[in-house]
């Protein structure tokens, strides 16, 4: 997060109807992924449509600073020329993952078996997030760590000379301390195991396979177990990386709200263990179409058409929070706009999101008159119906992409624009995000 005085708010007004088709930027989460285990590979991996936020070329810069060459080149397309399994060098300088809890998290799993140390930081954000989740499977590889109280960054890790496999069951549902292990054990000799209490997205999983890991999943009575064995020779690949289904969720949601929107978004991940919004909308009234369904590299990816709708309030099942964890912000604002009441519970992870964004929430809709309660880990939002959502207000956004991107979609139908005190956050995930809506007929200052 830089200067406090450098603060870009951006005002979303009521205007036209949203229309026509747009492009949405790669997925976040494969972005990193395709970089880091590229930077694993030896040989040339190919990436089109790598996400070029904040975010994932923070994760580039990393890779290099481990040895792997990261190369933009003139067509679009990225190269990485990785160092092998176990080829991490030591970097000279600290890994700085700015405002990015799957890049850092990630990263420290990758090089906590290699026998470097390492130190990373972040910016004001990702100093808050807690680290000891990942700090203490990698530790039982034999990894040390010395970090500030309660595992907070800035923090050095040890990685270990002599790492052993692990059989570890997380109690927390989160794809990055599944997906920090399993890059762990690639440089651990026999197998390793990560048992999961609820499935969380698993690309990590789909594209460690593609790479030629030997990994098996089996589902247990809650989530699922995977077991990979250590010391995999790579292949590298041609990866073409499809639009990032929570970027997609923007568009898609104000397209539902501002009345008579028409959008098609093409070449979305439409992987089952990130569709939860798309469920919710859909059982909320929502006209969304999914068409021409194929995979591509180990991932769904679907064209989507979205018209605006007339929406109720529901309940959110629990167990469906883990595959809609980023989108409980934008679907706050789709409920704000509903009839009805919308409950979600179940919601505790995101209060260690880039902000509380329960809190966020709460407050940036009660801030523009929004019926909503918070609770330890819910949210109940009362919806005031199409047209008489009143806004007005500037919505303190604590640097989070999302709660910022939310608000905008939100200014979009108010009967008072909405403003945001500061739009540079959605650089991190969504570089395009203004292009995009004003191309669509968003009126975005
Ligand atoms: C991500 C996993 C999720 C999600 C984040 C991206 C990933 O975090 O919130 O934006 O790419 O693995 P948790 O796994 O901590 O829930």
């Amino acid at each position: 997060m830089s200067n406090k005085n450098e603060l870009i708010p951006k005002m979303a007004t009521t205007g036209n109807a949203l229309f026509g088709a747009a492009d949405v930027p790669g997925d976040k989460s494969i972005s990193h992924r395709v970089l880091i285990l590229g930077a694993l590979t030896v040989g040339e991996t190919k990436v089109r449509g790598l996400l070029e936020s904040s975010d994932v070329l923070n994760t580039a810069k990393a890779m290099q600073a481990f040895g792997a060459e990261v190369i933009e080149n003139n067509d679009k397309t990225w190269s990485i020329f990785g160092v092998g399994v176990g080829g991490f060098s030591e970097p000279d300088k600290v890994i700085d993952c700015g405002n990015s809890g799957t890049g850092i998290r990630l990263i420290m799993g990758a090089m906590a078996t290699s026998s470097i140390t390492a130190t990373f930081t972040g910016d004001e954000s990702l100093v808050t997030r807690p680290m000891a989740r990942v700090l203490e499977p990698l530790e039982k590889f034999g990894a040390k760590s010395i970090s500030r109280s309660d595992g907070l960054l800035p923090l050095t890790i040890e990685g270990s000379s002599n790492p052993i496999s692990i059989n570890y069951s997380s109690l927390i549902p989160s794809a990055q301390i599944k997906s920090a292990v399993l890059l762990a054990a690639l440089n651990s000799p026999g197998t390793s195991v990560f048992n999961e209490p609820q499935i969380s997205r698993d690309h990590t999983e789909n594209m460690l396979s593609a790479f030629g890991a030997n990994i098996t999943v089996s589902s247990t009575e809650k989530g699922n177990s995977i077991s990979i064995v250590g010391y995999p020779e790579f292949t590298p690949q041609n990866i073409v990386v499809p639009g990032d289904p929570s970027s997609a969720a923007f568009p898609i949601c104000a397209a539902l709200i501002v009345k008579g929107s028409r959008i098609t978004l093409k070449n979305i991940c439409y992987n089952p263990t990130r569709n939860g919004l798309i469920i919710t909308l859909c059982e909320m009234g929502a006209d969304i179409k999914i068409n021409n369904s194929r995979h591509l590299n180990g991932e769904v990816v679907v064209d989507i058409v979205v018209s605006a709708s007339k929406l109720e309030g529901v309940e959110v099942p629990v167990d469906r929070v883990v595959s809609m964890i980023d989108e409980f912000p934008i679907l706050a604002v789709v409920a704000s706009v509903a009839e009805g009441t919308t409950v979600m519970r179940g919601l505790k992870e995101l209060r260690v999101k880039e902000s509380d964004r329960i809190s966020a929430m709460f407050r940036g809709l009660k801030s523009n008159g929004i019926d909503v309660r918070e609770g330890e880990d819910s949210l109940t939002i009362c919806g005031a119906g199409a047209n008489n959502v009143p806004g007005g207000a500037t919505v303190k956004t604590f640097f989070d992409h999302r709660i910022a991107m939310s608000f905008l979609c939100l200014g979009l139908v108010s009967q008072n624009p909405i403003t945001i005190d500061d739009s540079r956050s959605i650089d991190t995930s969504f570089p395009s995000f203004f292009g995009l809506m004003e191309k669509l007929g968003a009126d975005i200052q």
